[in-house]
């Protein structure tokens, strides 16, 4: 038995950048401002698949499929041998490894596929956006959810089969995927360390990263509406949903006194209340005439969350009961829980003072898109205009 390379380079960079990109895929799924990375990742552990795939055929002997082509039933009858605690020794890959490699490989492609179409449905980003209601962005979402969950009991289990395999054969495999040894007799099949394809892929993975995020931002604000200044080379991935409707009169009056709140970020019956109620509006009494209010009603009823057009619109509307039709866009549910984190002092700092004052924080507030990339809180904004 000599020490003997059974990884190649390739391999194991390929394993443990997909290991990282997993992990901290995780770590961004539940934080807005990563998205720009979260999805980064997505495509970097789909280019990673799609290496380790064509790596299957032409790699080296015991990267190629045909060296751990085995079937569940060989499978089965692997973890029987282990329970019983006497499983031979595998120098390439085991058959209840090869069965997790192989689960791991699918469902990071159905994770990618989902995940894409979930930005699609619920962003309205890239490629497929248009093609799918927020609605089904959301079923999207939840299967995104479900394969990236069971990809983690499957690294789960694929972490206890190594640690268990090390134990039963007294060696360390985490080991050997990083220096890519192991003790082998002399009928070993040679493996070339590849160097060269792997850093063909590293400075592809590069060079992708640096496209990708000159990319998100980077891009300008896609204005659709309002004429306030120019926001352009803001960091934020252009809002390519639906566009979003626009009205001078509805800016003209509603936007005197705050920020002209888009309709889309109240259902239909909020607009007919606070229409109705506008003699007695946060302190201030409207005074429209009656053609003025017909109007603005006419406008906002039709723009509605009940559109269902932006996340913010598909979200604010799902998160309230169907008879409530709150005043305030502050006081919904959605909203709510979107800003559990800011604390008292954010709030009363000069440039924010008023929840109601959401361009402070928001780029694209005048917009009505609310991107997740165009929220800046305003010390980074102040602190971003200082720059030269
Ligand atoms: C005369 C000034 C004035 C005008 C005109 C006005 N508002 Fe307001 N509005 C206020 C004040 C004051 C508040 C309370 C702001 C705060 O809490 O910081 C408010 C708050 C709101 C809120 C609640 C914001 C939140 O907290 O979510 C909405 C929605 C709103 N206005 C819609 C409208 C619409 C629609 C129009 C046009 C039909 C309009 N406003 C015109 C003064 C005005
Ligand atoms: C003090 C700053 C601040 C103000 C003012 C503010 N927001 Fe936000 N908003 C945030 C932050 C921070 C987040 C991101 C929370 C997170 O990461 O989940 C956020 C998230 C959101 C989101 C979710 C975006 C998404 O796609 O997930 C929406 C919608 C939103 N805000 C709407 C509003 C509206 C409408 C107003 C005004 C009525 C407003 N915000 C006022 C700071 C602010």
């Amino acid at each position: 038995m000599q020490r003997t390379l059974i990884w190649d380079i390739p391999t194991r960079l390929f394993h443990w950048t997909l290991a990282l990109s997993f992990a901290a895929a995780w770590l961004t799924s539940e934080l807005d401002p990563w998205l720009a990375v979260h999805v980064f990742l997505g495509y970097l552990m789909l280019g990673l698949v799609g290496f380790r795939v064509l790596w299957g055929v032409v790699g080296s002997p015991y990267a190629r499929f045909s060296s751990f082509w085995y079937g569940p039933k060989a499978a089965y009858n692997y973890f029987r041998e282990i329970l019983a605690g006497k499983a031979a020794r595998h120098v390439g890959h085991n058959p209840a490894g090869s069965l997790a490699i192989y689960l791991l490989l699918i469902l990071t492609v159905v994770v990618g596929v989902t995940g894409y179409f979930t930005i699609g449905g619920e962003e309205q980003h890239g490629v497929v956006s248009g093609l799918l209601s927020m609605a089904q962005g959301r079923v999207a979402k939840q299967l995104h959810e479900l394969a990236a969950t069971l990809m983690l009991l499957i690294v789960f289990g694929h972490i206890a089969g190594v640690v268990i395999e090390s134990y039963l054969h007294k060696e360390n495999l985490a080991r050997s995927m990083v220096t890519g040894t192991k003790l082998a007799d002399a009928a070993t099949p040679t493996t070339k360390p590849r160097a060269g394809v792997a850093g063909v892929m590293l400075v592809l993975g590069v060079l992708f990263a640096g496209w990708w995020f000159s990319y998100a931002l980077q891009a300008p604000v896609e204005k659709k509406m309002g004429q306030a200044e120019s926001v352009a080379r803001t960091p934020e991935v252009a809002f390519v949903g639906p566009k979003l409707a626009d009205n001078a009169q509805w800016r003209d009056e509603c936007g005197s006194c705050h920020l002209a709140f888009h309709p889309s970020l109240l259902p239909a019956r909020s607009w007919t209340r606070l229409m109705n109620e506008q003699a007695q509006h946060f302190g201030a009494d409207l005074g429209f005439d009656a053609p003025t209010s017909a109007a603005l009603l006419a406008f906002m009823t039709a723009n509605s969350a009940d559109l269902k057009l932006t996340e913010p619109a598909f979200k604010i509307g799902a998160s309230l009961k169907p008879g409530e039709s709150p005043l305030r866009i502050t006081e919904t549910p959605y909203w709510v829980r979107k800003h559990s984190e800011i604390t008292a002092a954010e709030w009363k700092q000069p440039l924010v003072k008023s929840k109601a004052n959401c361009a402070a924080c928001h780029l694209d507030a005048d917009a009505g898109t609310f991107e997740d990339a165009a929220m800046q809180m305003p010390k980074s904004q102040a602190a971003a205009k200082a720059k030269p």
